[in-house]
């Protein structure tokens, strides 16, 4: 038996090796353009670069409800996204009743989109249990608008938390607070709206990828 075994075992090793160099080494996308149009087709994205390749600001929804498997894959999505020494230093509110959808865009004057949308992800963070909460909180708004783009849906970021203007940001977040129990010591950080798109965006214009990126050092 020990004789079958082992060769099987290694051919396994080889194969799996193989595939994950195929997929390393494949420069999946072979050009950064500066013009960043969203892709056309709309259907399910799999892999993560494409996902990136193709997510916008999507400000215009359908009124179509969102499936319970694709809300239970956005709340695995920000779950799952990594915080700071893996403490819960945030965490997430989501509103699937439109009259609670709509009821949180006064938050702030930047998110009218939200009277449209199917769905909202609250994210709030938690100052006391990580110096890392808006790093955290930022991280895993990435990873659901990310996971939305994956499924089809569009998303709007709304900035909730305002670091230059402490009035303002109190405003805010005391309104997002008071629509849906939120304690107070829990900063809100970003409301996400979320629904599937009505209308996608101009092509958006990128400035060159050398302004930001630098091989080594600064300005190299
Ligand atoms: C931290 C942050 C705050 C943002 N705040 C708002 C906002 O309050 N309202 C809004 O409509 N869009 C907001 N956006 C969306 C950006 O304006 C948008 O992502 C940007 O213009 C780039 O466009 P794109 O997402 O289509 O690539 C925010 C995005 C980020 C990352």
């Amino acid at each position: 038996m020990i004789y079958f075994t082992i060769p099987i075992v290694s051919i396994f090793r080889i194969m799996k090796e193989y595939a994950l160099r195929q997929y390393s080494f494949a420069p999946r996308v072979q050009k950064w353009d500066t013009e960043h149009k969203p892709s056309k087709s709309g259907g399910i994205v799999v892999d993560v670069l494409s996902a990136i390749e193709k997510r916008r600001e999507i400000t215009q929804f359908r009124p179509d409800p969102l499936p319970q498997h694709v809300i239970d894959s956005l709340q695995r999505s920000l779950y799952l996204a990594p915080a700071g020494n893996n403490l819960k230093s945030r965490e997430y509110i989501i509103v699937t009743e439109r009259d609670k959808v709509t009821q949180l865009a006064p938050t702030s004057p930047y998110m009218n989109w939200l009277e449209q949308a199917a769905a909202a992800v609250v994210i709030i963070g938690s100052p006391q249990v990580s110096k890392y909460w808006l790093q955290d909180a930022s991280i895993a708004g990435s990873f659901v608008w990310l996971t939305a783009v994956s499924l089809g849906l569009g998303a709007a970021w709304g900035a909730v938390y305002h670091s230059e203007d402490a009035e303002e940001s109190a405003r805010r977040e005391y309104y997002a607070r008071e629509q849906l129990n939120i304690p107070d010591d829990y900063r809100v950080v970003a409301i996400i709206g979320l629904g599937y798109p009505a209308a996608e965006p101009p092509a958006k214009k990128m400035y060159p990828m050398e302004e930001v990126m630098h091989q080594e050092v600064y300005g190299g």
